[in-house]
């Protein structure tokens, strides 16, 4: 027998601001605003951005169309379930509207009235390929600046019903972002019949004076991330990528004798929890490089404790026996489960596996999780700003690397990270590795 679902609870309503009701009711035909096809809410993070675009999406469709179908759109199957049809199901429950959730399978989706809303991870090819058969009355893009042009491109080709209206928001990126360049620059914006609504922290009234304040510091003051993430401006990125670090690396430094600092209360302040190793393999011009990062209670600091790192040519053996000396080495001070290595190479991570198991070393290798970079990138700045990471001072590479690491000026405002082959990427890559399973628990529990 099917396993009952469990009812979301119901969504706990608070007041909307003024920006926030301009999104939930700009399509009204008495508003001005509703000749408009696209709607577009941008700006900071976490500022009620989402909900509002749920509420406005979820009654327009409905009170303007029956019988239709609907595509809800994140930068992937996850975040789309987590960020916008949870509260939308939380929403209906509160509302008492009556509707079905087909959680899985190829054509996901949530019934309400005769109309069908199908559920679509901007990142997969499947995704893409099922959203070519549909045609809709309506689009909602979750974090659109985040999606793949083409998935943007034929999502909009499929709304062709007529009335049908597009919704897209997100945080500012590279002015040279397609959602940008194509949607929001004044001409397009005009010619394309985009409704522009931009949302700063204080448009979610929700939010405390406290826990705006804790956001802003999330990020250091000038960056581009304070930029984009706070002021909710679409500013390029260029020079050093890690600024703060690179003019305060001493600030960033720690020797053993930091991990046996004690509080007042004679408690270890700084004990690892746990520690997690992540493996970049090298090629041709590129290096071999191992990241050991520990935590502290509750994610407090991050701290890169050791790693290795090898320009050398090497064969497999080598890197089996440097890799068993690394984690044993690492397992006699540490808890280390997991080591998370470069998913191109199957080959050598299976040969890492067998080494390990002839040694009796216990670990559990799994693929490295590879996501957007940027993502990496803006993990370690906030981290930098708050603090809240430390190197240990053996680790030359990691430190070289962080210091020297700079955007690509031929790529101008294009955000990619300088990779020529003399630039050590290396170790950013094994040190990003290690810690991008839980970047985002990190971030925003430990917040
Ligand atoms: N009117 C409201 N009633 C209840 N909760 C609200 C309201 N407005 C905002 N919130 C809450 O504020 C938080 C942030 O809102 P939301 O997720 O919509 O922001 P966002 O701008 O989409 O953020 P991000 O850019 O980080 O995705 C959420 O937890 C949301 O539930
Ligand atoms: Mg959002």
């Amino acid at each position: 027998m099917a396993k009952k679902q469990k009812r979301p609870v119901k969504f706990d309503f608070k007041p909307f601001s003024e920006q926030q009701r301009r999104l939930i009711h700009w399509w009204r035909p008495v508003v001005r605003y509703s000749s408009n096809d696209i709607v577009i809410a941008d700006g900071a993070i976490r500022s009620g951005k989402t909900i509002a675009m749920i509420i406005g999406f979820l009654t327009w469709s409905q009170e303007m169309f029956s019988g239709q179908s609907f595509i809800l759109a994140g930068k992937t199957m996850g975040a789309l379930k987590k960020n916008v049809v949870r509260p939308m199901l939380q929403m209906l429950e509160a509302w008492g509207w009556p509707y079905t959730y087909i959680r899985s399978g190829t054509d996901a989706r949530i019934e309400i009235g005769s109309n069908v809303y199908y559920l679509y991870g901007a990142n997969t090819e499947a995704s893409q390929d099922a959203l070519q058969g549909l045609t809709a009355a309506g689009a909602y893009a979750d974090e659109a600046a985040l999606f793949p042009q083409n998935f943007i491109d034929q999502m909009i080709g499929r709304c062709s019903v007529t009335g049908a209206k597009v919704w897209m928001n997100c945080n500012p990126d590279s002015p040279h972002n397609y959602i940008h360049e194509e949607f929001l620059v004044p001409e397009k914006a005009k010619k394309k019949k985009v409704y522009h609504l931009h949302f700063t922290m204080d448009d979610n009234l929700t939010l405390s004076p406290k826990v705006k304040e804790k956001y802003r510091r999330m990020w250091a003051v000038g960056s581009v991330f304070y930029k984009r993430f706070i002021l909710g401006l679409w500013v390029a990125a260029d020079g050093l990528i890690y600024q703060q670090f690179a003019d305060n690396v001493k600030d960033y430094l720690v020797t053993s004798s930091w991990l046996l600092e004690c509080d007042e209360r004679k408690q270890l302040k700084n004990e690892i929890m746990y520690a997690v190793i992540g493996v970049d393999f090298g090629g041709t011009k590129s290096a071999h490089s191992f990241t050991l990062t520990g935590f502290t209670k509750g994610y407090k600091q991050v701290v890169v404790l050791d790693e290795w790192y090898c320009k050398k040519r090497i064969n497999p053996a080598q890197l089996q026996e440097a890799f068993i000396d690394f984690v044993k080495r690492a397992k006699a001070k540490y808890r280390v489960l997991e080591a998370f290595c470069d998913s191109a190479e199957q080959t050598l991570i299976s040969g890492l596996e067998m080494a390990c198991m002839q040694a009796h070393v216990g670990i559990d290798i799994r693929n490295a999780i590879k996501g957007p970079i940027n993502d990496r990138i803006a993990f370690y700045n906030s981290l930098i700003a708050q603090h809240r990471w430390k190197i240990m001072k053996h680790c030359k590479h990691t430190i070289e690397a962080f210091e020297q690491a700079v955007y690509d000026d031929k790529k101008k405002n294009q955000d990619v990270r300088l990779d020529d082959g003399l630039m050590n990427v290396d170790s950013l890559d094994s040190c990003e590795y290690s810690t991008e399973s839980i970047q985002n628990d990190i971030l925003y529990i430990a917040a």
